[in-house]
């Protein structure tokens, strides 16, 4: 017994130096310990023979056994400590970082021309006190056509090609439905300005899409007059285009105000002398404009003889257009990167 156990000792402990080298080392580790220090190893075994001996060997060899069992485990503490110590190092190596080496930049996004511009307009009339609000874009006709003095058969509705869900609900032409939103929900004063995307049945081309952008604008209080609609347009158009913008009100038509204007800024490229971007002009038309229909008005429940007010209308994309000096509005909607980063 004395010699199984020696050559156990011995075995064990060359089988243990072989793992040290070898590549799976946890995994090798772990079927030793089993091997030659689990419930079914080979020690075990031997001592279970024990039994077998005369009693004064007994303790002999148990002290003997003992030792066997400590010289393993010590062995393969060892050898495990070791194992975990490479482990470490290895892994401190192969995953170093180099802290000087430069990052890897994202490009910066930025706002699209269109809500770039949107988002100007909206904080020039933000300072001047008005409230920005949102209206639906799939809207009931009477908010879109007939509450704006537009009734079925009205030969405005021809010039504005619209989007039929059924016969009672459309895709919103025109901002203007907001205005009705607003002073059914809210009592004078009004101020408010509500951007968003309007629909027509037009064919895409360089100045037409079935979908753009506008932006409404209304007042509505006791003693509002045309005066207060210029100045607001003008302070309007100066913080947009130049302080030395001037603007110039031309007769129009539109059903839902009265009188109308078509509103001209000078042209912000030649100062109103005439260039390419004018046509010759010196003036480039952005909105339209008027004082709040008194049907209009009486129709949200508001007395015209106690109030009145003035609204008006821009296109935005028309306004980019002009400002970048972009002949193509498709070029706007194509999201190419290369384009729209210029701007
Ligand atoms: N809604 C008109 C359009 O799309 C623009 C407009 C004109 C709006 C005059 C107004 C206005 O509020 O007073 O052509």
């Amino acid at each position: 017994m004395k010699e199984k156990l020696q050559a156990l000792r011995a075995k064990a402990l060359d089988e243990l130096s072989a793992i040290t080298s070898s590549d799976d080392l946890s995994k090798a580790l772990e079927e030793f310990k089993v091997k030659y220090l689990g419930k079914k190893s080979e020690l075990v075994a031997v001592m279970k023979g024990m039994g077998a001996l005369s009693p004064e060997e007994r303790p002999i060899m148990g002290q003997l056994a003992n030792e066997v069992r400590g010289d393993i485990e010590a062995a393969f503490s060892e050898a495990r400590e070791k194992a975990q110590k490479a482990d470490l190092e290895r892994k401190l190596i192969e995953e170093t970082i180099d802290v000087t080496l430069p990052g890897k930049s994202s490009p910066m996004g930025r706002p699209h021309p269109i809500s770039a511009v949107q988002t100007e307009i909206e904080n020039i009339f933000i300072g001047l006190g008005f409230e920005i609000v949102d209206g639906p874009e799939v809207e009931y006709d009477y908010y879109n056509f007939t509450a704006l003095n537009i009734p079925p058969d009205h030969p405005a509705r021809d010039t504005q090609d619209t989007f039929y869900i059924n016969s009672n609900v459309l895709l919103r032409t025109q901002t203007s439905s907001v205005q009705i939103h607003a002073m059914e929900k809210k009592r004078p004063p009004i101020r408010m300005i509500s951007p968003g995307r309007v629909y027509r049945s037009d064919a895409i081309d360089a100045t037409h899409s079935p979908m753009f952008h506008q932006i409404e604008g209304l007042v509505v209080d006791k003693g509002i007059t045309m005066g207060d609609l210029k100045g607001t347009l003008e302070l309007f158009s100066q913080n947009l285009f130049g302080e030395d913008t001037k603007i110039r009100f031309r007769p129009h038509h539109f059903p839902f105000t009265e009188p109308s204007a078509e509103v001209d800024v000078s042209c912000f490229a030649c100062g109103g002398k005439g260039c390419r971007l004018c046509k010759g002009e010196g003036w480039i038309e952005i909105l339209g404009a008027g004082m709040v229909h008194p049907d209009v008005l009486r129709r949200c429940d508001i007395d015209p003889d106690e109030y009145s007010g003035f609204a008006f209308g821009l296109g935005i994309e028309r306004v980019v257009m002009k400002k970048y000096n972009i002949d193509d509005l498709r070029l706007l909607y194509e999201n190419d990167v290369r384009f729209l980063s210029q701007f």
